[in-house]
């Protein structure tokens, strides 16, 4: 294997310790996955250079030109806590000509948008839930297609942020309130969507042109109350303590019908294709009850911390985790922007 110099882009917040404690948990530390991805490209024989990133390119451009790295590890989700310019930051190093790992700018500009990236996928004909785009500052107006129960999201958020139980609404009273709840305290535009009734599948895919999907992940809320949604909200996705209560897991999905993982999984492909995605992303679905999947959206560059449903999903399959990380690597090696837009 090729000794590679790996700059690593991170949050500058999130910069991880060299080296940790026997015993420390490093599952609960916020810096995971910089920790995981940097001790073991490390531990693989690649020079790591991590990059705290805050407000500031430049450090960035001095490292590219110093040090030379042969590509970018992007684990950046915004720049400036501006979740939305992420792609802002990957153009930056196509600007460099420095070679990056994760999703291409556009990529990540399509899937962002919860309403855009819908558009696009209902062009593909793959089915997304009916929905509909209330603006900061515009009057808000149910758009008769749309039913209740509606969950209301922020339009470009990510990670269950503004997600509760409080988010499916019933009557328009409730939208309304929730609607201005997004705006006043997200401070985005948000997307009132369908609620799809059903189980919560997960599908990883990694590829530039040639795609391989991983196996279908479900999220099990096997001790919810009765009465509440089975949706990740902010709390079943990030407090370990509300997921031992109400038995919230990840695994292989179980018990789908002949042939549906296979069904779901080039859907997934077809998604990820729909949305001109690079590198690595995960696919969020529903499965109703009449067993249709419809896809809530893509996420480039998804939580790749050891262990976490992308990489136990690969391990599946027998991809390693040093596996998966080489393999993002050389993606990112062979991606060329131009040959591609
Ligand atoms: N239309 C929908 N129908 C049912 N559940 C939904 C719908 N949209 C979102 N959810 C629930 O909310 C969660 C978060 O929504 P998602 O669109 O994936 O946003 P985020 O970017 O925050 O992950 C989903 O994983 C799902 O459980
Ligand atoms: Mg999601």
């Amino acid at each position: 294997m090729t000794k590679l110099r790996v700059l690593a882009l991170v949050h500058r917040h999130l910069i991880p310790p060299a080296t940790v404690d026997e015993g420390t948990d490093v599952t609960s530390a916020p810096w995971r996955t910089e920790y995981d991805v940097i001790s073991t490209l490390t531990a693989m024989g690649h020079e790591v250079r991590p990059l705290g990133v805050h407000d500031d390119l430049g450090e960035i451009r001095r490292l590219a030109d110093e040090w030379k790295p042969h590509i970018a590890f992007n684990l950046l989700e915004g720049f400036d806590d501006v979740t939305i310019f992420d792609q802002n930051v990957v153009s930056h190093l196509e600007l460099l000509k420095l070679p990056y790992t994760g999703c291409n700018p556009r990529g990540l500009l399509m899937a962002r948008d919860k309403s855009l990236s819908k558009k696009l996928l209902a062009y593909h004909r793959i089915a997304v839930p009916e929905f509909e785009v209330c603006r900061i500052g515009r009057p808000i107006r149910r758009h008769k297609r749309l039913t209740f129960p509606l969950i209301v999201k922020s339009l470009t958020q990510e990670a269950s942020i503004g997600i509760s139980q409080a988010s499916v609404v019933d009557t328009d009273e409730k939208l309304n309130e929730r609607v201005t709840f997004i705006h006043e305290s997200i401070g985005t535009a948000a997307i009132v969507e369908q609620y799809i009734e059903g189980r919560e599948l997960y599908v990883g895919v990694i590829g530039n042109q040639v795609l391989q999907a991983l196996p279908v992940w479900e999220l099990f809320f096997t001790n919810m109350p009765e009465g509440s949604k089975r949706i990740a909200t902010d709390r079943v996705k990030w407090s370990v303590k509300y997921q031992k209560k109400y038995g919230i897991d990840s695994g292989p999905a179980v018990e789908l019908a002949d042939g549906q993982a296979e069904k779901i999984q080039h859907l997934c492909k077809r998604a990820y294709r729909g949305l001109e995605l690079s590198g690595y992303a995960r696919i969020d679905l529903r499965l109703d009850e009449g067993g249709n999947a419809w896809v809530l959206e893509a996420n480039p560059n998804p939580q790749i911390a050891k262990g976490e449903d992308f990489a136990a999903s690969a391990e599946k399959v027998g991809l390693s985790y040093e596996g998966v990380l080489q393999r993002i690597i050389n993606l990112g090696l062979r991606w060329q922007p131009e040959s591609f837009a």
